[in-house]
């Protein structure tokens, strides 16, 4: 696996429990629900740990025994933003630890002979530059979609801007690396390479397809 480790901004999340649904969700076996609900549960493990820095208040609490201070999420300025189609069904593991988070949408899809994205919607929860916002993808392959996706999210005043896939390809990590460094990156897996339709390999095939059970 390509070494990944001198890219401050690139964590790849090794916890057991990530690897097992990953390898679930990659067989061509594994049918829609199971695959939407391997989706979510991964993204929910990823959320623990991509959520790590969320600032903390104490708040006054009354326990049946007596008043203390406890620590509480401060703020709630939080925007999740999938990257349709696929990283909805992530956005929606992740409400499950944010249920207060504003959600946004970018839609980007791949021309399929080119691999370059084409914007074709985007609405992101105002005040914008003051939450923290997780975009949200399944796949990174040439990075072309993350990009540009969060080139629309800095465009509209995004500034504290986190980004969540399950797989990627060693191309498109250190090109969105490179174009965002300010931008940490939460990825499940590295996998070998891109294929000749820029597919990732051995990957799992196409994460909108599996997801919406189109195709
Ligand atoms: C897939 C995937 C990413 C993109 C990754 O979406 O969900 O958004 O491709 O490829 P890239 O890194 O080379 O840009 P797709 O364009 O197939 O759209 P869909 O989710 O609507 O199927
Ligand atoms: N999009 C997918 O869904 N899968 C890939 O392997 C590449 C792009």
């Amino acid at each position: 696996m390509a070494d990944f480790s001198k890219f401050e901004n690139i964590e790849i999340l090794t916890h057991p429990l990530i690897q097992h649904k990953i390898s679930r969700l990659r067989s061509k076996s594994t049918g829609t629900a199971e695959f939407r609900k391997l989706i979510h549960e991964i993204a929910m493990l990823m959320g623990y740990e991509a959520l790590r820095d969320l600032e903390l208040e104490d708040v006054e609490i009354e326990t049946p025994l007596e008043k203390c201070m406890s620590p509480m999420i401060k703020g709630k300025k939080q925007a999740i933003v999938p990257i349709l189609r696929a990283g909805l069904g992530m956005a929606d593991g992740l409400l499950n630890l944010l249920p207060n988070a504003k959600i946004g949408h970018i839609g980007l899809y791949r021309d399929e002979s080119t691999f370059k994205p084409h914007a074709y919607y985007c609405k992101l929860p105002s005040p914008i530059e003051k939450r923290t916002i997780i975009v949200t993808d399944p796949m990174l392959a040439t990075g072309g979609s993350a990009i540009d996706a969060i080139n629309l999210i800095k465009e509209s005043g995004g500034k504290k801007i986190k980004f969540m896939c399950i797989i990627a390809a060693p191309q498109g990590l250190k090109a969105l690396s490179e174009a965002h460094p300010d931008v940490k990156i939460y990825v499940g897996h590295v996998d070998r390479e891109l294929n000749k339709d820029s597919y990732i390999v051995p990957g799992l095939g196409d994460a909108g397809d599996r997801i919406f059970g189109t195709k």
